[in-house]
């Protein structure tokens, strides 16, 4: 589908938003328009409200955000005054499609269209309490002391796509948790979060577990920063948290055996540095989501049965984006071998971040499957590389693919 003019944009977007299946619009990136630009992101939905569907439109700036909700016939003046801003990224789902509209400099509109079947999912009650591991809009001294949400509750707006990850992380972790059979273990569940930084992840996954979920957990953050760690020491002191505790050091170097391991964007290697320590200490799960993937982007070749590929590889961001996603199929392979049943999911959303895959595994497949295995040394032969995961887990993983 093409797009010649701004007005035809405008229509577009004012049809789908107003027409019968629209879910969720998320207006952002570079202003291209006229209007001054009073918002870094709004983000419109419908929501029922006595009775009768209006659209919430949530408006974010640098420092607040509000929301406001608006009946059918006075939707069209919020929706123009949005549209003014020319925002140069425009989201929208609706039951049938996503529908990705990106305007360049030059003002040409992009159109990416994508099939989907959203019709089963319910409209949203306004005051319905949302499926969230850690609900906004109260006061939550976690929350507080994590600098996520202010004292009254709201949640800071550059945190919201931190936010964001940490509840959806937690939603995947809440429902791995049957399939690991960790819910009645007899004893706390271990918890390591591998590369805790500033210890969101850490902090909330304790709380959602021992608070929220009644799961008795103790939870170990470790990080080579030190000063990451004085912060993170210094957080769990303030909410006074029992089982919760804190290590600098460099992944692999301190000797657990967690149930859970944890890691959200731990740096390029130290993702395959948290993988080989869940599979050391045979922990039941490990929730990873890789961050900036380098070692593997600095050996790949169009060389050997590989050549094929040059053009994949002569751009950088291609080249950069296969790397990552070859990074991550070598990691989800050797789990595999080693016994996890293991998936690669989207945890979140790419408005959030675009590192958002998921690399889940669970503890209880046979190891050293032969069409792993094969496919494994095949993959090798391909790309002429040896991936940092085998490095990482060491023997006998070497011996089970070699
Ligand atoms: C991008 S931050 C992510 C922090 C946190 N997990 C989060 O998502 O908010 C990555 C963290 O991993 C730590 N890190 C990187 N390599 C590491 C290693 N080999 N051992 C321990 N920590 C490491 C860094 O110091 C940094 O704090």
């Amino acid at each position: 589908m093409k797009i010649d003019s701004l007005e035809s944009l405008h229509e577009l977007v004012t049809a789908t938003v107003l027409g019968p299946g629209f879910r969720r619009a998320t207006f952002a990136g570079v202003p291209r328009g006229n209007a001054p630009a009073v918002w870094v992101r709004v983000v419109v939905r419908p929501v029922e409200l006595r009775g009768e569907r209006h659209l919430q439109f949530s408006y974010f700036d640098a420092k607040k955000d509000t929301t406001r909700n608006f009946s059918p016939s006075e939707t069209t003046d919020p929706l123009t005054e949005v549209l003014a801003v020319g925002f140069s990224g425009i989201h929208i789902t609706t039951d049938a499609e996503e529908l990705d509209l990106r305007t360049t400099k030059k003002g040409k509109v992009l159109v990416g269209r994508r099939e989907v079947n959203n019709a089963t999912a319910a409209l949203e009650p306004h005051n319905r309490v949302k499926d969230v591991p850690l609900p906004e809009g109260k006061a939550d001294r976690l929350l507080e002391v994590m600098g996520i949400a202010t004292a009254d509750g709201r949640v800071r707006p550059t945190m919201r796509a931190k936010f964001t990850q940490i509840n959806e992380f937690l939603k995947q972790l809440r429902h791995a948790l049957d399939a690991a059979e960790l819910r009645e273990l007899g004893r706390p569940v271990e918890i390591l979060d591998c590369g805790c930084g500033s210890s969101y992840l850490t902090l909330a996954a304790h709380h959602y577990l021992n608070n929220v979920l009644a799961i008795p957990s103790h939870v170990l953050g470790v990080d080579v920063n030190e000063e990451v760690i004085r912060k993170s020491i210094d957080r769990s002191e303030r909410i006074a948290a029992n089982g919760l505790s804190f290590a600098c050091g460099r992944i692999g170097g301190i000797e657990v055996k967690p149930d859970i391991v944890l890691a959200l964007h731990a740096c390029d290697t130290a993702t395959d540095d948290a993988i080989a320590q869940a599979v050391r200490g045979e922990a039941k799960l490990l929730l990873s989501v890789p961050c900036c993937h380098h070692a593997l982007n600095r050996e790949l070749r169009a060389e050997g049965p590989a050549e094929v590929l040059r053009p994949l590889l002569r751009h950088g961001i291609l080249r950069e984006r296969t790397a990552d996603l070859v990074t991550d199929a070598f990691r989800a392979l050797a789990l595999r071998i080693v016994g996890y049943r293991t998936d690669v999911v989207e945890f979140v959303s790419t408005e959030h971040t675009a590192r958002n895959l998921m690399i889940r595994a669970i503890r209880g497949a046979p190891p050293g499957d032969a069409g792993h295995v094969a496919e494994y040394r095949e993959m090798k032969r391909f790309w002429g590389v040896t991936p940092y995961i085998e490095t990482a887990l060491g023997e006998p993983f070497l011996s089970m693919v070699s």
